[in-house]
């Protein structure tokens, strides 16, 4: 039975329907649907539609649905388009005449983006705690890191050592920045759609103002037009989680780097690897892999549900129902993924020895002794050529000590600029702030420790019913 049979003559053909239902996707949005036909029923009530009989009618059949829902007692009918003809069905099933009146002053425009909303409101707060616990395992572990080194790399190339707590806290940040972000999209989609009808409003006295303190919301929609079709928050969200699996592919890559044996930085606890089939000894980093794999994924759903709005007409257009499909799944992917790496992470080995032996290669302090140079007064332009011409004489000599005798023998440099080229120092030397070395990185630990406790509070706060 659809919704509309008045206006029929005959009911739907089975290809549409099989074309236009979105139940198996939509039925994650009970809880939230339920939770909003509550808030108008009140609202009904308050407005004097629903005596107060029919209010508690209405809503026991509400919390049997909800309990039937949990339990997976609840018999889908096969006219059940959508999670919401699904419910208001069975509420007049068990309700009556009274629960013939659930959709009175409601359209299921605005009652699907009060759904998704709440919905948001509730898995990206949880998407920000798994971030918060990845950052903090990445703490942990800078902690544990102590004075390790590593070579630093552009283009994939050895450039300056940094403190392995350095690296680590570098992808830190960047979650840092993810979970201001999705907190920041929860706050802007703290907004109820309720109350703005099919896409006009009502001419019964609702009080959108009401049921959006009832669902909790911060507050209401300004126009209808606008709160019936504007998905920005889905595509703010898909962005968000979008850019938090690059950041999360960008660490996948890495650790798969790390854990090579051309790099040897890493040894995977055996738990977090996994075997060949056919290659005895082979242990993969297949999470770290697929953590970078399910970045495409995410790009894709932002892009296909920014095509999907991008010709839309005010206001409410079927084409909205895409929008719930790439959304959870995005949630889906990001949040094990998150929990995976930490698990990874945590239990990891670095080979400090490896990352030092890496580090201290001679060139790695090439700019300090140019900023020898510079602190003796010569321009670093000149310093620079200094350098370069000696790196250059080193590299093609077979002896590794061949830089530090040439740095010794070097009228500009002598004997006292070798102790640069000494292992640890050069990362002991990087000492402004944010910098490598382990001066600016006790600073910088405190200051992460600082940022994550606060962003605790503020999901705390975010959270509280
Ligand atoms: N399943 C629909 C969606 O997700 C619900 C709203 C349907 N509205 C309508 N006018 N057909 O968008």
């Amino acid at each position: 039975m659809t919704l509309w049979q008045g206006r029929f003559s005959g009911g739907p053909a089975p290809e549409l329907l099989d074309f236009t239902v979105s139940l198996a996707v939509d039925r994650r949005l009970a809880t939230d649907d339920i939770a909003g036909s509550r808030a108008h029923v009140r609202g009904l009530g308050r407005a004097g539609v629903l005596d107060d009989g029919e209010v508690e009618t209405v809503l026991a059949a509400l919390d049997a649905v909800d309990e039937e829902l949990a339990s997976g007692s609840f018999d889908f009918a096969p006219g059940d388009e959508d999670i919401h003809t699904a419910v208001e069905r069975r509420v007049t099933e068990l309700a009556g005449p009274a629960g013939a009146k659930l959709h009175t002053g409601r359209s299921r425009n605005d009652q699907v983006a009060t759904d998704l909303r709440l919905w948001c409101k509730r898995e990206l707060a949880s998407v920000a705690v798994l971030g918060i616990e990845l950052q903090q395992v990445l703490l942990d572990r800078a902690v544990e890191a102590g004075g390790a080194y590593l070579p630093g790399y552009t283009h994939l190339q050895r450039a300056q050592p940094v403190l392995l707590a350095h690296h680590l806290l570098a992808h830190g940040w960047a979650l840092a920045r993810d979970v201001d972000r999705l907190l920041a999209t929860r706050a802007r989609l703290d907004v109820s759609p309720l109350g703005a009808g099919a896409l006009a409003g009502s001419s019964l006295p609702l009080d959108p103002d009401a049921v959006a303190a009832d669902l909790g919301f911060a507050g209401r929609f300004e126009n209808s037009l606008d709160a019936v079709s504007d998905r920005d928050f889905v595509a703010e969200a898909l962005f968000d989680l979008a850019l938090l699996g690059v950041h999360l592919s960008r660490i996948g890559e890495e650790l798969v780097l790390w854990n090579s044996d051309e790099f040897g930085f890493l040894v995977l606890d055996d738990a977090w690897a996994t075997g060949s089939s056919m290659l005895p000894q082979k242990k993969n980093p297949d999470v770290a892999e697929l953590a970078r794999g399910k970045a495409g994924r995410l790009i894709g759903h932002l892009t296909g549900m920014l095509t999907t709005l991008k010709g839309l007409p005010l206001a409410y257009n079927r084409d909205l129902q895409e929008d719930k499909e790439p959304l959870f799944d995005a949630v889906d992917q990001v949040r094990p993924a998150l929990a995976a790496l930490a698990g990874l992470l945590a239990s990891a080995t670095f080979r400090t020895d490896r990352m030092a032996a890496a580090a201290d290669g001679p060139a790695a302090a090439a700019v300090d002794l140019a900023e020898h140079l510079v602190a003796g007064g010569m321009p670093f332009r000149d310093a620079h050529a200094v350098v370069g011409r000696l790196v250059r004489q080193a590299a093609d000599d077979e002896d590794d000590g061949a830089l530090a005798h040439l740095v010794a023998a070097a009228p500009e440099l002598g004997p006292e600029a070798v102790g640069l080229l000494e292992p640890g120092t050069a990362v002991s030397r990087r000492t402004t702030a944010g910098g490598a070395g382990p001066e600016a990185v006790a600073v910088q630990l405190e200051r992460f420790r600082a940022r994550l406790s606060s962003d605790r509070e503020r999901l705390g706060a975010a959270a509280a019913p």
